[in-house]
Formats: C-alpha cells, sequence, structure tokens
C-alpha cells in the first residue's frame, strides 16, 4: 500500500514539470508508475523511492519521470479527418498564400512519431510531388525514450495494425528480419525529432504554417492549457492552422485563433496578415 503522502509527493512532482494532473480520485493510475520507479532505481520501497526524489532530482531522474508519467497512446493516422483536412482543404488554402514557401508543420506531442509519419505519407500520397519536396516537419515531444522509438522508425505488427492502410504498409514500410516494419528512408529524413516540454520549451515566433497539438492538452488544467494555446498561436505563421485532438476544444480558452471548420472538422486559424 502506498502511503498517501508518497502519491501527493510524486502527483505534485509531475504537475510541475509536465503539467499532467493527477487527482487524489486518479492515484490509482500512479501506483503501477511509482512502482516500476522503485525497480528501476533499486530502492526498498515507495517511501525510500520518496526520500531519492526529495533530496535531490537529476535530469536521468527527471527523465525517468516524463516517460513514467506520460500517456503515449497514439497510432497511424489517428482520426483520419485531420490528415484529409490538411491534403484536401488546409495545404490548398496556405498554398494560396504562401505559394513555393518551404511548408514548415510541427507535431508537438508526437509520441512514438505515428502522428508526424501519417501527415508526410498523407501528403505524399494525396498531394502533387512539390508539396513532399517542400515539407518538413519538426516533432516533439516531453519523453526521451518515447522519442527513441519514433527516431527509430521501427513498429511492431501490433503497431502497423492500428490505423495504417494495408496499401500504405506496402509503399511506405518494409519488413525487418525480426518481423518489425521500418519506415521508409524518404519520410523519415524529412521528420527532425527533439525533446520539448510545452509548458517550459522556448518557442519560435512566427514559425510554423501548420501545428498539431493533438490529444495532449487533455491532461492540462485550464492555465497551462491556455499558455500553451496562446504560446502556439505565435509559434504560427499569419494565417496558419492549428489542429487539435478529437473532442478537444477551445472552450473556456482566450485567445485569438478564429474557428474553421471543414467538412464537419474543426480547426483554428491564426489571423491572417492584413493583406491577405
Ligand atoms: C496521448 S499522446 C498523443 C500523441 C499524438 N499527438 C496523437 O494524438 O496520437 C500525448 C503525448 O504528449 C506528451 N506530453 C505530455 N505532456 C507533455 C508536455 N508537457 N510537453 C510535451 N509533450 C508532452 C506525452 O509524452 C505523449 O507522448
Amino acid at each position: 500500500m502506498i502511503p498517501k503522502e508518497v502519491f501527493k509527493f510524486f502527483a505534485d512532482l509531475i504537475y510541475d514539470r509536465s503539467g499532467m494532473v493527477y487527482l487524489e480520485k486518479d492515484y490509482y493510475r500512479l501506483e503501477s508508475r511509482i512502482k516500476d520507479m522503485v525497480k528501476l532505481f533499486e530502492v526498498e520501497d515507495t517511501q525510500a523511492l520518496y526520500w531519492l526524489f526529495k533530496e535531490k532530482i537529476t535530469p536521468d531522474m527527471e527523465a525517468v519521470l516524463n516517460n513514467i508519467s506520460t500517456n503515449n497512446e497514439t497510432f497511424f493516422f489517428r482520426d483520419i479527418k485531420p490528415f484529409k483536412t490538411l491534403t484536401n482543404f488546409v495545404i490548398p488554402e496556405l498554398e494560396k498564400v504562401y505559394p513555393n514557401d518551404p511548408l514548415k508543420i510541427w507535431s508537438c506531442a508526437c509520441s512514438s512519431g505515428q502522428e508526424p509519419y501519417s501527415i508526410l505519407m498523407s501528403i505524399d500520397s494525396d498531394l502533387p510531388p512539390k508539396n513532399f519536396q517542400l515539407t518538413s516537419v519538426d516533432a516533439s515531444d516531453i519523453s526521451k525514450k518515447i522519442l527513441e522509438k519514433a527516431k527509430s522508425g521501427i513498429y511492431n505488427g501490433l503497431d502497423v495494425q492500428r490505423g495504417l492502410p494495408i496499401d500504405l504498409l506496402m509503399k511506405y514500410f518494409t519488413q525487418l528480419e525480426t518481423g518489425d516494419w521500418q519506415i521508409a528512408k524518404k519520410i523519415m529524413n524529412k521528420v527532425l525529432f527533439s525533446e520539448f516540454n510545452l509548458l517550459t520549451g522556448n518557442y519560435p515566433a512566427n514559425k510554423y504554417h501548420i501545428i498539431f497539438c493533438r490529444n495532449v492538452l487533455i491532461y492540462q488544467d485550464v492555465k497551462n492549457k491556455s499558455d500553451v494555446i496562446n504560446h502556439i498561436y505565435s509559434a504560427l505563421k499569419p494565417g496558419g492552422y492549428m489542429f487539435l485532438g478529437n473532442g478537444e476544444s477551445l472552450i473556456s480558452i482566450e485567445s485569438d485563433f478564429k474557428r474553421v471548420t471543414f467538412e464537419g472538422m474543426t480547426i483554428y486559424q491564426k489571423e491572417k496578415k492584413a493583406t491577405l
């Protein structure tokens, strides 16, 4: 049985570092994560782990905390609609405003990479070759461990059965001797992965045409959510678009984003340049 003050200590620490909220009713979800850390740090029990973290948190300990406290659920072409909206509406709209510009996209909570790779497979499959040539994707996450998987571009049989159409599996993946599947270099080489904490990172200004920020803000409180949304707004170019997750919205968030609906899918647009 883990003492309540140990749960509270780790819940507060996680909130402090990643903004993820674990309320008292959610403590049961922390139980196995705390026990995993007991094994990993080879301490006697959860109380000893508490004292270890209370004394000093090294960067390695922080990385472990980020790795174990995050929910990395993701899959290829998650919810499908965003990827259709991207190629059928958003990119053609942006091309009118930024013709021949290199297209900069950011997947800012990319987990194991399925999201940025799905973005690039969509652009390569559905748009003329010029669009793919002009696109580059930055992809980031708070968890070092999940980024290692993303960078490897290697997925097991279960991963490739989730959301990935068979023709795209055949077109973009090679099966390795282990039975796993590796995504084509053509796609991989277009993604630059890096570690980035949405709460504490230094956001670039006016850099991206499109930002995917999906299924990460659901774990944040209103204050953090609001800060992240407003940073994303600044990181977009004028007229740029933000995608949120299915079921996520800007309700109760104050921002300058304009809601745009395309075939039933809501996306969010930064104010256009005065001349547009
Ligand atoms: C549920 S996954 C969503 C992945 C992908 N965007 C999707 O929709 O399928 C959420 C990701 O957000 C990351 N994350 C959580 N808190 C974060 C933070 N403060 N900064 C950056 N990434 C964070 C987690 O590590 C996890 O990989």
